[in-house]
């Protein structure tokens, strides 16, 4: 592939803009400074260096976000900075089909939750991935204002109706692990879903994170506001 389709592809701007990108000089393949934007490479598994940053060719981009609090995950935040504000230019701009571009979150987390957030720009996976009928399991760590009792827990398993739909919604697990602290897993994704099951109980969430996506977890050196390449094992490990 051209180096300057190559750039496009990986959300560098426009093929003009990458074209002027190789030619002014700041474009490096294998250590060497590349001025011809024509010049052929092979895509899979390239390193390149844009303006001093590294990158590796990646034909989708599957990330995951150590979500901060006080972000929201919408390109147009109403309110709180977006998520997207915490990736590199490249990953927000990379070319799809149709009007939208770059990285998508799968899902969303509210302002005031942390945790493991995936973004792609693969529309397939978000499409699987938010089907009701995949059910990967979602484990949350969550705090609550009042003490826990074994009755609350009970009913977390047992499944509790919330307003929007008759049909009892329950944990797939759960455990308090100490008086205020409960972990939670759940296989469906409704609005609020963990602050209104816990309100349902006659309990209230002062914090939530999310630690695990099916067999995925949230990495420790991860710091909030840090993203990382999904490779292809972690990828395999989320639906496993
Ligand atoms: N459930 C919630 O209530 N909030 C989240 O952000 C995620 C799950």
């Amino acid at each position: 592939m051209r180096l300057d389709d190559i750039l496009y592809t990986q959300g560098f701007g426009t093929r003009r803009v990458c074209a002027g990108l190789v030619q002014q000089g700041h474009v490096a393949v294998a250590g060497q400074i590349q001025t011809d934007p024509a010049q052929e490479f092979e895509a899979e598994g390239l390193r390149f260096r844009v303006q001093g940053t590294d990158w590796a060719f990646h034909q989708k981009a599957y990330l995951m976000l150590h979500k901060p609090a006080g972000t929201e995950c919408s390109q147009k935040p109403s309110t709180w900075p977006s998520v997207y504000t915490l990736l590199p230019g490249p990953l927000r701009q990379r070319p799809q089909k149709g009007a939208v571009q770059g990285v998508q979150a799968v899902g969303r987390l509210d302002q005031d939750t942390t945790g493991l957030l995936l973004l792609t720009d693969d529309g397939a996976f978000i499409h699987r991935m938010s089907s009701p009928r995949r059910h990967v399991p979602k484990v949350y760590e969550v705090m609550t204002k009042h003490p826990l009792d074994q009755a609350q827990v009970q009913r977390l398993l047992a499944g509790v109706v919330l307003d929007d739909d008759p049909r009892p919604v329950r944990a797939a697990a759960c455990e308090a692990l100490d008086s205020h602290q409960l972990r939670l897993t759940l296989t469906e994704g409704k609005y609020h879903q963990v602050k209104r099951m816990v309100a349902a109980v006659g309990n209230r969430v002062e914090a939530l994170h999310r630690s695990q996506i099916g067999g995925l977890r949230l990495p420790p050196d991860l710091a909030p506001g840090q993203w990382r390449w999904l490779g292809a094992e972690a990828l395999a490990s989320i639906a496993a």
